[in-house]
């Protein structure tokens, strides 16, 4: 995806069936315990995105052996404690579960060693796991702001550490008990305790404060025994490595697959009818945020599970109802239920969400703003966002969503289109944990449907096109009014119709309506001022402006919404809606278009002669036809359809056969 946005169309439905993307969680970790662990160990169903991308970079760096074996396998040699490389830079981009881990095992295992990360990286505070590192001796740095990487690491201070008489890479630090902070961020207990069996000596960890995303540390000590360290616990409070303590390959990993991008399409499902099943987790997960189904069961969505797979529904008959929950056992799905308030009845409220707000982003603060921008009705504080559908059932309006760097932003976001058209800013962000999560996406929903209409000036399209609108019971589009209006309104504004920048102002800030056949520009009735052989000539100039066709886009796609749009135009097919299922393109000789003007323009009382009109006509075809943006082509799948010697209810019948015709999705 090179686009630097994304536009989704409005959805009538999702269903269908998605095989998901590893888990993000797990795959770092496994990656990380691998990479220390004795022998060798094969993972598979690997997640291949940005995260992991940056964890097996930094292995590498650090000379461990990874080699991919297939699509989504790689086999890790295990070092057995001790990194080859004893020096390194280490980029980790904005990789949370990349950083903390190896912050805290790079600071146990000596050497010296400069971890760094994107600018976001740099803001996000690291302090708590450094105070508890530096408890057990560990020498790290802040290279920029104090609390927050980039980090120097160097061997723990001479005096504090001792050998352990296992290999001059062992530390141990005198004292055993350790306290660490637990209300930022559960990665710094992980990143601990995954370094404290490189220690060999018994270690426990004190948590003080409210220890948040608990689950997450759950599949730390999964993971960690899967590897053969058993952690001894007491509640949430305290966690002991016991001595000789060591990771074993337990030879071949199998990665589960995410639950946190599982619950997108779960409510797809429940929002968009269903039934939608992800396959790669199920009732038996390690992970915590598969209780994000049962969220959405309280919302009153119907779900079902099984051992390697759930699946969603909406409520038979009624709507999904607003909730109140508190969402420390799932702060990354929890995300999702904030895009899928839209959709119920009353207020849904997340509570203890105060993690949000170190995250990729600040992501309390960028939910409000962009819900808001669709119409909803949210209220925020320090560690809550309260979430509501427009008042009194309005819908939500259309609008470009910003995904500030965030991956679950782009993704929660998406949802939204069940009820408006929108367009996703940046929605490459999904590449840090679900690469081709979009492609995912259209897969299992089912867009309005669209049929495109192209052609020549005077070749029928507007008339034919209004009459299979209303034949189908579906909203009309004459894109070509909106280069009329663009025209129209530069002139009275004295703005020249070449001065791209200024008519493209003019393009995105139109204030148009369009009730019924009526056109409105600012409130003034404008439906004949724009049909002017004046504004005919300004609109062809205009529209050859690729600035203005931008800012005209975004508009035109606006219009398509349930149950249908028939669009008219010139790039209907090849830009605007290249996803139509139903194009046809229209033509006439210049001759019977000539004629067809002629006889409009002396209904209403203008003088015309046919010979000046075909002229005007071959100018018109050959200025639409040769322009660089957006020409007046066929697509290679659209109809042709030669009107020259049709009647105008012939040709509306040829269409809606057509449009019948189309194999409807799912
Ligand atoms: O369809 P029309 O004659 O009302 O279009 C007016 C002008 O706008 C015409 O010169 C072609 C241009 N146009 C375009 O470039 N792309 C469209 N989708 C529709 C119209």
């Amino acid at each position: 995806m090179s686009a630097d946005y994304l536009d989704l169309p409005q959805l009538l439905a999702a269903r269908g069936t998605v095989r998901l993307p590893g888990s993000k969680s797990i795959s770092n970790r496994v990656l990380l315990l691998a990479a220390l662990a004795a022998g060798e160990t094969e993972v598979r169903d690997l997640l291949l995105s940005d995260d992991t991308a940056h964890m097996l970079a930094a292995l590498r760096t650090l000379g461990v052996g990874v080699e991919q074996v297939a699509d989504k396998a790689f086999r890790v040699v295990g070092v057995a404690g001790v990194f080859p490389l004893r020096e390194a830079d280490l980029f980790l981009g904005n990789a949370g579960t990349a950083f903390r881990p190896l912050t805290a095992v790079l600071a146990l295992t000596g050497g010296d060693y400069r971890l760094s990360g994107v600018a976001r990286m740099h803001e996000r505070p690291i302090a708590d796991l450094v105070d508890g590192l530096r408890q057990l001796g560990a020498d790290i740095s802040y290279l920029g702001q104090e609390g927050f990487p980039p980090l120097a690491i160097r061997p723990p201070m001479p005096g504090v550490v001792e050998g352990d008489g296992l290999g001059e890479n062992k530390v141990v630090r005198a004292i055993r008990v350790i306290t660490l902070r637990g209300d930022v961020s559960s990665q710094f207990l992980t990143g601990i305790l995954m370094a404290l069996p490189l220690l060999g000596s018994e270690t426990t960890v004190e948590v003080v404060g409210e220890l948040i995303s608990r689950p997450y540390v759950e599949l730390t000590l999964a993971t960690m025994a899967l590897f053969g360290v058993q952690v001894v616990r007491e509640g949430w409070r305290r966690f002991t490595v016991p001595a000789d303590s060591a990771y074993r390959s337990p030879g071949v990993v199998y990665v589960e697959g995410d639950a946190s991008s599982a619950s997108y399409f779960l409510a797809l499902g429940a929002i968009g009818g269903g039934p939608l099943r992800v396959e790669g987790v199920g009732r038996d997960s390690i992970q915590g945020d598969v209780r994000f189904a049962d969220a959405l069961a309280q919302m009153g969505a119907k779900i079902t599970s099984g051992a390697n797979w759930i699946e969603a529904s909406a409520p038979g008959g009624t709507r999904l109802q607003g909730l109140q929950i508190d969402c420390n056992h799932i702060p990354d799905a929890a995300m999702t239920l904030a895009t899928t308030a839209l959709f119920a009845e009353g207020p849904t409220v997340l509570r203890n969400i105060a993690s949000w707000r170190v995250k990729e982003t600040d992501r309390i603060a960028a939910m409000a703003t962009e819900l808001r921008k669709l119409g909803a009705i949210v209220d925020e504080g320090d560690d809550f966002i309260a979430v509501a559908p427009p008042a009194s059932g309005a819908s939500l309006h259309p609008a470009a969503i910003d995904t500030y760097d965030d991956h679950r932003m782009a993704m929660c976001f998406s949802l939204a289109a069940l009820a408006t058209p929108l367009r996703i800013n940046d929605p490459q962000t999904v590449a840090k944990t679900f690469p081709d999560y979009f492609e995912r996406f259209a897969e299992v929903t089912e867009p309005v449907p669209v049929v495109a209409i192209d052609g020549t000036s005077a070749s029928g399209k507007g008339t034919i096109a209004s009459r299979v609108a209303a034949a189908l019971g579906w909203h009309y589009l004459d894109s070509g009014a909106l280069y009329r209006l663009t025209a129209l309104a530069a002139r009275r504004a004295g703005v020249g119709w070449d001065d791209e920048a200024r008519v493209a102002a003019i393009a995105g800030d139109l204030a148009v309506d369009f009730a019924g056949s009526a056109i409105t520009l600012s409130g003034e009735e404008v439906g004949d001022a724009i049909r002017s052989e004046e504004i005919s000539a300004g609109a062809s100039r205009v529209a050859a402006l690729p600035a203005v066709r931008d800012a005209l886009l975004f508009r035109q796609r606006a219009f398509r919404r349930p149950p249908g749009l028939v669009a008219d135009g010139r790039d209907m097919a090849s830009v605007v809606f290249p996803d139509s299922a139903s194009k046809v393109f229209l033509t006439a000789s210049v001759e019977v278009r000539a004629k067809r003007r002629h006889k409009q323009l002396i209904d209403k009382g203008n003088a015309a002669s046919i010979a000046a009109l075909s002229l005007d006509l071959r100018e018109r075809d050959e200025r639409d036809s040769q322009r660089s943006v957006a020409p007046l082509q066929q697509s290679a799948d659209a109809h042709l359809l030669d009107t020259t010697n049709l009647t105008i209810e012939t040709a509306v019948a040829q269409v809606l056969d057509w449009v019948h015709k189309v194999p409807q999705k799912g």
